[in-house]
Order: C-alpha cells, then sequence, then structure tokens
C-alpha cells in the first residue's frame, strides 16, 4: 500500500477520470489537483457537466464503467486511495468518508425501514456493539437531525423529500467520518426546504468538526457555508480561492460570469442574466482555452494555446491574463 507522511487530510494530484462511449471518449476530468486541510468547508461549483459528480465519485473510488480513473493519485490522510484492495477500499466509505447523495430515494433501500438503514450500517463498521447500543447510536444522531425517534419505524417513502435528505445526512455522519461529501444535496428540494438543510449541515459540520466538501450548481450557496472554493469548467480547475476572496475579487472571466449570474432578490430579473454560449463538448474539446467561445476578455492566444493553472499568493486561476501574476 503507498502512504506518506502528511499534513493534508486530501491530496488530488493530476487525476484524468474519462468515460469510453460509443460516440468516443468524454474527457470528464482533467489533470485536476488540490490540496484540503482538515476542518476546511471547500465548495466546488460550475455548471452542470463540467465533472463535479465525477470527482465525488472518484474520491470515494465509485466510479463505475464505462468511466475509468485514466491516472492520478488521490491520497486521503497519507494513503493512496487508487491503490487499496477493494475490501480495505469499503471500509474506508462510510467510516472515513462518506457522501451525502444528490437524490436520496435512489441511495435509501424502499424495502428497509429508516432505523434498519441506520443500525445495517453502525453493525457493518462497529459489530461489537450490541442491538441496544446501536439503537442508542442512531438515536442520538436523529436526534441532532431534528428527526423524531418515533419515525425510526417509518419507511423512506413516508418521509418527505427535505427528511429523506436529513436521513441520507445522518448515514453520512453516523460513524464519524473525516470527510464528509455533499453532492448537490439541495437539488431536488423547495427552497425553504433547501435553507434549512443547508443551515443543518452548516452547524453538524462546525459542531461535528468535519471537513466538508460541497458540491453545487449555485455558487451562492458556497458563500454561506465553504471557506474556500473551487471552481470548474469542462472537466478542469480553473479558479480557487478563499471564498471572501473569490467574491470579493473573481479573477477567472467565468467565475465574473457565474458571480453576475447569482440571483439578486433586490434587483430580481435584471441580475438573472445567465453566461451566454455552452460548454464545449467534453468528447471533441478544442484547441486552446475551453473558456474562448463565452469569454469577453478572449484574444488571439487562447484559441490556439491551453493556460495552465497558475500559482498567485494563496490562489490559483487558468487564464492568460494572469500570465505574469498581476
Ligand atoms: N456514465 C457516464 N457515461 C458517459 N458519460 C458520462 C457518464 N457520467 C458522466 N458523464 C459525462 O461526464 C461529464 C461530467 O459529468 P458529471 O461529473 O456528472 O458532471 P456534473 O456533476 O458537474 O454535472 C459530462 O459530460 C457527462 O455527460
Ligand atoms: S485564457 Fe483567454 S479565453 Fe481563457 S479565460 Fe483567460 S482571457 Fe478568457
Ligand atoms: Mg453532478
Amino acid at each position: 500500500m503507498s502512504s506518506r507522511n502528511n499534513t493534508h487530510l486530501l491530496e488530488v494530484s493530476r487525476l484524468n477520470v474519462e468515460y469510453l462511449t460509443k460516440k468516443g471518449t468524454v474527457k470528464a476530468l482533467r489533470d485536476v489537483t488540490f490540496k484540503l486541510d482538515s476542518g476546511t468547508a471547500l465548495g466546488i461549483v460550475g455548471e452542470s457537466g463540467c465533472g463535479k459528480s465525477t470527482l465525488a465519485f472518484s474520491i470515494i473510488r465509485c466510479i463505475q464503467p464505462p468511466g475509468f480513473i485514466t491516472s492520478g493519485s488521490i491520497f486521503f490522510d497519507g494513503v493512496d486511495l487508487l491503490q487499496l484492495s477493494e475490501n480495505k477500499m469499503r471500509k474506508m466509505r462510510g467510516k472515513n468518508i462518506s457522501l451525502i447523495p444528490q437524490d436520496p430515494m435512489t441511495s435509501l433501500n424502499p424495502v428497509m425501514r429508516v432505523g434498519e438503514h441506520f443500525m445495517e450500517m453502525i453493525g457493518n463498521h462497529e459489530p461489537h456493539l450490541d442491538k441496544a447500543e446501536r439503537k442508542k447510536r442512531a438515536l442520538d444522531i436523529l436526534e441532532k437531525l431534528g428527526i423524531p425517534s418515533e419515525r425510526f419505524k417509518d419507511y423512506p417513502h413516508q418521509f418527505s423529500g427535505g427528511m429523506r435528505q436529513r436521513v441520507m445526512i445522518g448515514l453520512a455522519l453516523l460513524l464519524n467520518p473525516k470527510l464528509v461529501i455533499a453532492d448537490e444535496p439541495t437539488t431536488s428540494l423547495d427552497a425553504l426546504v433547501e435553507a434549512q438543510i443547508l443551515e443543518l449541515i452548516q452547524k453538524l459540520t462546525k459542531e461535528l468538526s468535519l471537513t466538508l466538501i460541497l458540491i453545487t450548481h449555485n455558487i451562492g450557496v458556497v458563500a454561506e457555508i465553504c471557506n474556500r472554493v473551487i471552481v470548474m469548467y469542462a472537466g478542469q480547475i480553473v479558479e480557487e480561492a478563499n471564498t471572501l476572496q473569490l467574491f470579493d475579487k473573481p479573477l477567472h472571466p467565468y467565475t465574473e460570469a457565474l458571480l453576475a449570474s447569482v440571483p439578486n432578490p433586490i434587483e430580481e430579473i435584471k441580475k438573472l442574466n445567465w453566461i451566454p454560449g455552452s460548454p464545449p463538448n467534453l468528447l471533441n474539446l478544442p484547441k486552446g482555452c475551453s473558456f474562448y467561445l463565452r469569454c469577453r476578455y478572449a484574444f488571439d492566444k487562447c484559441r490556439t494555446t491551453e493556460p495552465e493553472l497558475i500559482n498567485l499568493e494563496e490562489r490559483r486561476v487558468r487564464c492568460f491574463l494572469y500570465e505574469r501574476g498581476e
């Protein structure tokens, strides 16, 4: 097993993931590199199809064919996850790294009571605990989530969408993992429930001193919860900064456009100007900068040459405008 002394909880290096489809190879992640320290709440934002879920599933090593991790490494707590046996990786999931999925219904077993999901998960990872101890542990977490204990015997379909997502959060936090990845956890919920769920994630992250990766297409959400942000575009990281810096002064033209498209309740409809054009086809990527066709600052070089991710002071950006660190 490959391991090393490491001050970062997670270290993803030059990760490439492809889906081999009938139409050709979809380059879903291209050289994705980032580090995450314990206690950080990292937001990963970008439009649909930019590779956010692929990244989440790669970290827990759940990419299924036709998807393949073609190169790169993922060190978690000093251990290279891509070198672990499937058995060891299974023990890692839930206990060390857990995922809150986008759609709770597809992750819950419809014929199992909600309480049984909790009991089974504790049983799988901590078989030495007897039934009473397992139940106590499960009820403790239900209480934290605001789910009344009498609902322990209900089936998933008897829960509302928001309550089902609370169950998923509970299952994700049950074994006190070091890292929780939430993949668009509120997409299927209405605005009021979305706010409650985000508040709950924020509260529990602080209370349990978790390290969080929050994936969302809504950059407004990360402002509330995350202290660092990665912006993705067409399978690449195009900007990384701390949240205050990013909102105060977005560097990449795509980040700037994303921030301009956040609905503003005061100016209402006027601010709902979505970015014109669409991302490139990942089956057939153009030469040059992936954002070229939508960028209002584009110049000749951007059409022919691909920009590297440039390290600036405490932030990174992939754009020729910052080549000399200006
Ligand atoms: N199972 C799959 N087969 C083929 N292509 C896929 C598959 N899953 C994802 N993709 C493609 O990979 C790219 C990234 O997808 P995804 O990671 O789901 O993006 P996001 O979560 O940001 O919406 C998209 O172009 C998507 O169409
Ligand atoms: S490299 Fe060029 S096209 Fe790409 S974001 Fe920067 S200015 Fe725009
Ligand atoms: Mg997704």
